[in-house]
């Protein structure tokens, strides 16, 4: 690891808007991005593709390994290629999202993807948004955030996050379905989503995206940038 690098490790549940804030606080620092979830849904999306079932943890961990992943462009451009193919949008939606959360609770396929995840650390920093990043894949984060919101309140913001895309989407059955996915990727026995020890807990229900990206710079000048003299 180079751990001369500064890491912005920002987790939560999903629709907490840690992606809005982590592409943020990366444009204003001019740091890395790594969204890793995205990641968990390229597998999913892939094991869908090749016939793989869910919980086939051997032949998903092989996946990964011969998965030609790219990200292109920079901040809010980013397109996602997965062995060429775009799957930007294809990856987005709300089955993607499940079958992803089924497939990160094994340990094979967490693992396969850790080096991957940790090369994204190059100078100047990194923001890093997922469910493990300041427990497990960063665990040496300059900063570490965890990001909430109420279930209902999340469910409204991927609600017109999904409707802004084109997706025909439904409110309650989105409330539903995050519901069902807080439970699973906080029950599992592998990297359960939990806020570190030394995470700062930020509960963004009541507060504007403006507001919470001010308190993670306010936050990161004074953890990150007077520690590395900047
Ligand atoms: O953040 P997201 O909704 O795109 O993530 C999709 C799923 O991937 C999420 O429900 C759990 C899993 N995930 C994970 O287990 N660990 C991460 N660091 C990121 C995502």
């Amino acid at each position: 690891m180079n751990a001369a690098v500064p890491v912005i490790a920002i987790d939560g549940p999903s629709g907490s808007g840690k992606g809005t804030i982590a592409l943020g606080v990366a444009s204003r620092l001019q740091f890395h991005l790594l969204d890793s979830g995205a990641l968990y849904r390229l597998v999913a999306h892939a094991a869908r593709r090749d016939g793989i079932a869910e919980d086939d943890e051997t032949a998903l961990a092989a996946l990964v390994r011969r998965l030609a992943i790219e990200f292109r462009g920079r901040a809010d451009a980013v397109s996602v290629h997965l062995d060429g193919a775009d799957v930007t949008l294809a990856i987005r939606d709300e089955a993607c999202g499940m079958a992803a959360s089924k497939i990160a609770g094994l340990a094979a396929v967490r693992s396969a993807l850790l080096a991957f995840q940790r090369g994204f650390r190059r100078a100047p920093g990194l923001v890093a948004d997922g469910r493990d990043m300041g427990t497990v894949v960063f665990p040496d984060a300059g900063l570490k955030i965890f990001l909430t919101a109420s279930a209902e309140e999340r469910a409204q913001r991927r609600y017109k996050q999904l409707k802004d895309k084109g997706f025909d989407v439904n409110l309650r059955a989105l409330l539903r379905e995050i519901e069902a996915r807080d439970l699973q990727d906080t029950q599992r026995p592998v990297a359960p989503l939990v806020a570190a020890a030394d995470a700062v807990v930020l509960d963004s229900t009541a507060l504007t995206i403006d507001q919470v990206q001010d308190r993670v710079l306010e936050l990161a000048a004074q953890r990150l940038i007077s520690a590395s003299g900047r």
